[in-house]
C-alpha cells in the first residue's frame, strides 16, 4: 500500500505475472535511431524504446485469465457465423454487455472504427448534421465521408488548457440550441464522447449530459455516445460531481447509459484489450440492420478476442479498484509534473498533456516543436511521447499544439512514471536547445504518410 495524496490511500489490484524484457540504449544508439527515423518518434522501433506513451489503445497488460482466452485456451468457439445466436462466445459476450451498460441490443465488433462504420452506415444521410463534443477524428471522418456535417459545440472551457473547469468535456447548451436553430431538422443526433480525447481526456458530467438528453428529446433526436473511456467518464464523475461520491462505478456506468440511444466504443482503451469494441441500441430493427453489416464488413471480433474482452468485463467490475488504480496513476504523473511544466488543467483519465507553444515559445509552428520535443524527449531517456490523433479542426483553428503523454493500463510500474516526469523536466531545463526541425517533402509522398524530419 502506498500514499500518493493526502488521505487517499489505495493499493494496486494486481500483481505481475508475466514481463517483457526492455533494452537498454545508449545516448549514440538513440541518436542513430532518430536520424533513421527521420526524427519522427513514431517511425522508430518498438524495442529501442523504453517507455511508450505514444498511446494508451491496444497496448495496457493482459491478466493472465485474458492471456489464457487469446491462447485459445478452453473450449474452442468459433467466432465468424452471421447469426450471432448460433456462436457461443458472440452470444456470452453480448450478455455481459447487457449486463454492464443496460443496452437491450449490443453486438461486439472488432474496433472503435467498426462500430462507428457501421453507425453512419445507419445514421448518416446526406447533408445530415451531428452536434459534437470535439469528436474523435475516425468518428468526424466517417460522418463527413458520408456526406454528413459535424459541428462542435464543447465547452469554450475545453479550449481554455488552463482552466480549472472540471468537465471540460462538457456540450455548451447554448452552442447546441444554436445547431439546431441554424440547421433544424438536418440535425440528425447528438453524439457525446465520453473523457473526450483531443482536448486532454477531460470528462463530461452527468448533469451536463441529462440537460443534453433534454434538448435531444424536445427536439426528437437521438443521443449517442462514444463510450471507449466511460469507465474513466465514471470515476472522475464519482471524484468530482456532487451527489456520486457513494455510486459505485457500475451504478454510474448504467446511469450514463440510461441516457443514451445508443454507443459505439472501442474496447482497446477502457476495457484492456488489443482488439474489440460493440455498438449498442435500443431498438430491434437497427440491431438487425447492424448485425447484418457487421457482417459484411467482415468487422466481428474473433472468438478469443471476444474471450478476452468478457474477462475484462468481470474483472473491471468486480470492484471499483481496477480504474481507481488506473486513473490514481495518470493523476500521479499530472501532480509530478503540474508545478512548473505547461500541462493541460485540471488532469484526465488516460494521459497529460504538454502544451507545446508554452514550453517551447520560441519555436513558431513552422519550426515543428512538438515533434522537435518529442525527438529531445526520447533522444534523452528513450521514452517517446508523440503528438496523439490529429487535432480538431476548432484545436487547430485557435494554434494548439499538444503532446500527449498517454499511458497504458496496467503496464508501467511508478518507477516507470518517475522516469517519465524526470525526462520531462529535464527537457523543460533545457528547452533552450531544442532548435525545432525542418519538414523534409519528398516528390511523390501522400499526406497520409508518416512527416518525415531533419534538424534546422
Ligand atoms: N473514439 C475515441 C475517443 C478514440 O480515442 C479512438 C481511438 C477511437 C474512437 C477509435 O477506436 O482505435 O478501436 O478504432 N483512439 C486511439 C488513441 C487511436 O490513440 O487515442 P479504434
Amino acid at each position: 500500500m502506498k500514499e500518493i495524496s493526502a488521505g487517499v490511500i489505495f493499493s494496486i489490484p494486481y500483481e505481475i505475472a508475466v514481463v517483457r524484457p526492455l533494452k537498454q540504449t545508449t545516448l549514440e544508439e538513440r541518436e542513430r535511431a532518430l536520424r533513421a527515423a527521420y526524427y519522427n518518434t513514431e517511425l522508430i522501433p518498438q524495442e529501442l524504446i523504453y517507455i511508450d506513451l505514444k498511446t494508451d489503445s491496444g497496448v495496457s497488460s493482459l491478466s493472465t485469465a485474458q492471456l489464457a482466452k487469446l491462447a485459445g485456451l478452453g473450449p474452442l468457439e468459433s467466432g465468424m457465423e452471421m447469426a450471432p445466436e448460433g456462436n457461443r462466445a458472440f452470444v456470452r459476450l453480448s450478455e455481459s454487455f447487457q449486463k454492464i451498460f443496460g443496452f437491450p441490443y449490443m453486438i461486439p465488433v472488432a474496433q472503435g472504427r467498426a462500430a462507428e462504420r457501421i453507425w453512419t452506415k445507419l445514421h448518416i444521410k446526406e447533408s445530415a448534421v451531428v452536434a459534437g463534443n470535439m469528436l474523435f477524428p475516425s468518428t468526424r471522418f466517417h460522418i463527413e465521408s458520408n456526406g454528413g456535417k459535424v459541428i462542435d459545440v464543447i465547452s469554450e472551457s475545453a479550449h481554455d488548457l488552463y482552466s480549472a473547469q472540471l468537465f471540460k468535456g462538457d456540450v455548451d447548451l447554448v452552442k447546441l440550441e444554436d445547431a439546431f436553430k441554424e440547421h433544424g431538422g438536418k440535425v440528425c443526433c447528438i453524439y457525446v464522447e465520453l473523457c473526450v480525447n483531443s482536448c486532454g481526456g477531460h470528462p463530461v458530467s452527468l448533469g451536463n449530459l441529462k440537460a443534453v438528453k433534454a434538448i435531444a428529446a424536445a427536439h426528437k433526436v437521438p443521443l449517442f455516445l462514444d463510450a471507449c473511456r466511460i469507465l474513466e467518464n465514471s470515476y472522475l464523475v464519482k471524484q468530482r460531481e456532487p451527489g456520486y461520491q457513494n455510486r459505485s462505478l457500475q451504478e454510474i456506468v448504467n446511469e450514463t447509459c440510461l441516457l443514451a440511444d445508443g454507443c459505439t466504443m472501442s474496447a482497446l482503451k477502457d476495457f484492456l484489450v488489443p482488439s474489440g469494441g460493440m455498438i449498442a441500441m435500443r431498438d430491434e430493427a437497427s440491431y438487425q440492420k447492424a448485425s447484418v453489416q457487421n457482417f459484411l464488413n467482415g468487422s466481428q471480433p474473433a472468438s478469443e478476442a471476444m474471450g478476452a474482452m468478457g474477462v475484462a468485463l468481470q474483472e473491471i467490475f468486480a470492484s471499483d479498484s481496477y480504474v481507481t488504480s488506473r486513473v490514481e496513476q495518470v493523476n500521479y504523473l499530472w501532480r509530478r509534473l503540474k508545478d512548473g511544466i505547461p500541462i493541460l488543467t485540471p488532469p484526465g483519465g488516460h494521459g497529460v498533456f504538454i502544451d507545446v507553444k508554452s514550453f517551447l515559445p520560441q519555436l513558431p509552428a513552422e519550426n515543428h516543436p512538438a515533434e522537435a520535443l518529442a525527438a529531445f524527449i526520447y533522444h534523452m531517456s528513450g521514452i517517446r511521447v508523440s503528438k496523439g490523433p490529429p487535432l480538431a479542426p476548432s484545436q487547430t483553428a485557435r494554434g494548439v499544439e499538444l503532446l500527449r503523454l498517454a499511458v497504458p493500463a496496467r503496464r508501467y510500474l511508478q518507477g516507470h512514471i518517475d522516469d517519465v516526469a524526470e525526462a520531462v523536466q529535464y527537457a523543460y531545463s533545457r528547452r533552450d536547445e531544442i532548435k525545432g526541425l525542418r519538414k523534409i517533402e519528398k516528390p511523390g509522398r501522400s499526406r497520409f504518410e508518416p512527416a518525415l524530419f531533419a534538424p534546422p
